[in-house]
């Protein structure tokens, strides 16, 4: 069996991540980490991991056959391509760039290249992601017409490059991305129109709070929010389809479906009188009339991504994310911020 070496640069919280992950994959060892910070590398050493004394010594490692990339964001670009001529499979963090013509120049240096470039998008592997996604391809809720995905935090933008726009931070980029990945990982279509609501609530350089609505071309919809100013959360996701509810109320996967079991509506003559006044288009609807799912918190494998790109790398298949995929993510990102600048729906073709 061949042993594939794993460079890391940028040795914060996700590098160490990475390295307890790639330790449950026995094709994969740590060649080692560069990092910028001290503290960073002597911690390193302590786990006895190797340390490269820079960028360029990791990349000239023979053993080192893929580098991961996990540097705050405004980074991504130019070690993903120093790893690309350096002939280095290359697995960057999330988000890729911080625009789209960034990516575009990464993707050209990989075809260049001839080498694998792919994205951590591991909250396609979240199981409260794949409930809905399973909802959606099975038509569980009948004809799926809107989705709200939120996360909701009341801690603020953490310390650190995340509360500074020259590298990259803000919660659209961090957190949205992940969101809208989902979304459009989900739904093969065009993205056609994008609006926004955002918010330097407490972090003036930076969005620390957006709403953000996605039309798509058939005319469904998704509501993506992320907060970090609540101190009550929304459920993880409401979805709704022309036949049934869904709730998602968190990564547990806590919630359920409720949807209807009539073949055919019909109206209840009642009137139902309620402490706001009488209502017939509100009244609760007959117990009998629906049924209720408990949710079934389904398994899921964080490090498919890495089998993907070994199995990329012996000729078998393809990386989970392809550089594509993630150029509509970066693009709708665009939008989005160019929908906050000018106060207005900026319809796309994404
Ligand atoms: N996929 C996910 O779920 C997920 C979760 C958290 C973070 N991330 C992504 O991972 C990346 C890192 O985030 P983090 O939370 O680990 O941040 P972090 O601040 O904990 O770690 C970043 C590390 O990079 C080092 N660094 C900074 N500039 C560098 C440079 N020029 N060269 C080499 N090293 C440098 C820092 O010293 C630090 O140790 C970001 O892109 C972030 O968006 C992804």
């Amino acid at each position: 069996m061949k042993k594939y070496g794993l460079g890391i640069i940028g040795f914060g919280g996700m590098g160490y991540y990475h390295c307890q992950e790639i330790a449950k994959d026995e094709r994969l060892f740590i060649s080692g980490i560069y990092d910028i910070n001290e503290n960073r590398t002597k911690f390193a050493k302590e786990q006895n991991i190797n340390v490269y004394s820079s960028a360029e010594a990791l990349l000239a490692d023979k053993n080192v056959n893929i580098v991961l990339v996990a540097t705050p964001n405004n980074f991504h670009k130019e070690y993903s391509i120093a790893a690309l001529r350096a002939k280095k499979a290359v697995i960057c963090e999330k988000p890729v760039t911080v625009c789209s013509s960034d990516l575009e120049d990464i993707i050209k240096v990989a075809e260049e290249e001839g080498c694998i470039f792919t994205i951590h998008q591991n909250r396609r592997m979240d199981k409260d992601y794949l409930l809905v996604k399973e909802a959606y391809e099975k038509g569980s809720l009948g004809n799926i017409f809107s989705i709200e995905s939120r996360v909701h935090g009341a801690r603020g933008v953490p310390d650190g490059w995340r509360q500074y726009k020259v590298a990259g931070g803000g919660m659209l980029l961090d957190w949205g991305v992940h969101l809208i990945d989902q979304i459009m990982n989900m739904l093969p279509e065009k993205v056609v129109s994008v609006y926004t609501h955002m918010f330097s609530i407490k972090y003036p350089e930076v969005d620390d709070y957006f709403k953000l609505m996605l039309r798509f071309e058939s005319g469904k919809s998704a509501q993506i929010e992320v907060g970090t100013c609540n101190f009550i959360a929304m459920p993880r996701w409401y979805v709704c389809g022309d036949n049934g509810t869904m709730i998602v109320e968190n990564w547990s996967c806590d919630g359920k479906i409720v949807r209807s079991k009539e073949t055919e509506e019909h109206w209840e003559e009642d009137i139902v009188y309620t402490k706001a006044g009488p209502t017939k288009t509100m009244a609760p609807r007959r117990k009998e009339t629906t049924e209720e799912i408990p949710l079934v918190e389904p398994d899921t494998d964080y490090t498919r991504s890495y089998k993907a790109i070994i199995d990329a790398l012996e000729g078998n298949g393809k990386p989970l994310v392809d550089p594509k995929e993630a150029l509509r993510v970066v693009k709708v990102i665009e939008a989005t911020f160019e929908s906050f600048e000018t106060g207005k729906v900026v319809e796309t073709n994404i």
